[in-house]
């Protein structure tokens, strides 16, 4: 397994692999690896002849008041599980060189953007969105693969790909999860070991309301909103719900007659627990 922190050198190595006839997978990451990381890495390890993941805590995506600067980074430990995972190439850029002197490019997903986690972090995935698009650039993948526990990137990356005729195809693996439920996340390093066994409720709200929905007893969306935030504050001391919502899984738009639906519902909801957020969604067919 390779190092490889230059921009240029990367597209080199990716470019002699696809003229090669090789298929190139990605996985993009903010490092402080867990096991939804390694579960994509896998997958395209599965998939393609050649693995490269990035490390790159990427600043655009952060407010201002949030935790930019103590995003827990650990190189070493990162680097071993990537050898372990079977990547071929590591991208870790800096920061400088990702957003040069006078950078003034972004890519702005309109609308999708803006709702759910967007309402509370805006600008975020306009980060997320453009430091993609330059990752897509620079490590020319034929496959990339996220996370269903980012519920909102997955839908709006979909879209910018389908939006600007990227020649790349998203994979989504599944939310992997705690033996308790609790979603992996490299943010659950700021969680106490009482605030891990109480972020169960988050999943079993997700259980319950998916339960309620399919069982299709005349429930409406805002009351299966209020009992997964009463049940969840309920159970963890200290937790406070900032939004439940339930949409569609492609535009993202409000479901209000849940009992009508028919399609795929996506339930996602962000949670504090002391200063942390989670956010973790459930995703279903009705
Ligand atoms: O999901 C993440 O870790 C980040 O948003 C990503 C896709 C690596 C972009 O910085």
């Amino acid at each position: 397994m390779k190092v490889i922190r230059e921009i240029k050198p990367m597209q080199e190595i990716a470019e002699f692999f696809r003229r090669a006839g090789k298929t190139v997978g990605f996985v993009p990451t903010m490092g402080f690896l867990h096991e939804g990381h390694v579960a994509l890495m896998l997958a395209a390890r599965d998939e393609c002849d050649v693995v490269i993941a990035s490390i790159f805590v990427n600043p655009t995506q952060f407010l201002p008041n949030e935790d930019f600067a103590q995003y827990p980074r650990d190189f070493l430990r990162d680097f071993y599980i990537c050898k372990q995972a079977g990547v071929d190439y590591i991208f870790n850029p800096s920061a400088e060189d990702m957003y040069g002197e006078n950078y003034k490019t972004y890519v702005n997903v309109e609308d999708l953007s803006e709702k759910l986690e967007g309402k509370y972090r805006p600008g975020h995935f306009k980060g997320v969105a453009t430091v993609v698009l330059k990752l897509f650039n620079i490590c020319k993948p034929h496959y990339s693969y996220f996370g269903q526990k980012d519920a909102q990137q997955v839908s709006m990356l979909k879209k910018t790909v389908k939006d600007l005729n990227l020649d790349v195809t998203i994979r989504i693996c599944e939310t992997i999860r705690e033996d308790n439920g609790l979603a992996k996340s490299s943010r659950n390093t700021y969680l106490s070991e009482q605030q891990k066994e109480d972020a169960a409720v988050i999943n079993q709200s997700l259980q319950m309301a998916k339960e309620k929905i399919l069982a299709n007893n005349f429930i409406d969306a805002e009351t299966v909103k209020k009992e997964m935030k009463d049940m969840i504050e309920q159970k963890a001391a200290g937790s406070s719900v900032q939004y439940v919502a339930i949409t569609d899984n492609e535009l993202l738009n409000n479901i209000s007659d849940l009992k009508g639906f028919k399609g795929d519902v996506l339930i996602s909801l962000a949670v504090y627990f002391g200063k942390t957020r989670l956010i973790d969604n459930i995703l279903f067919t009705k």
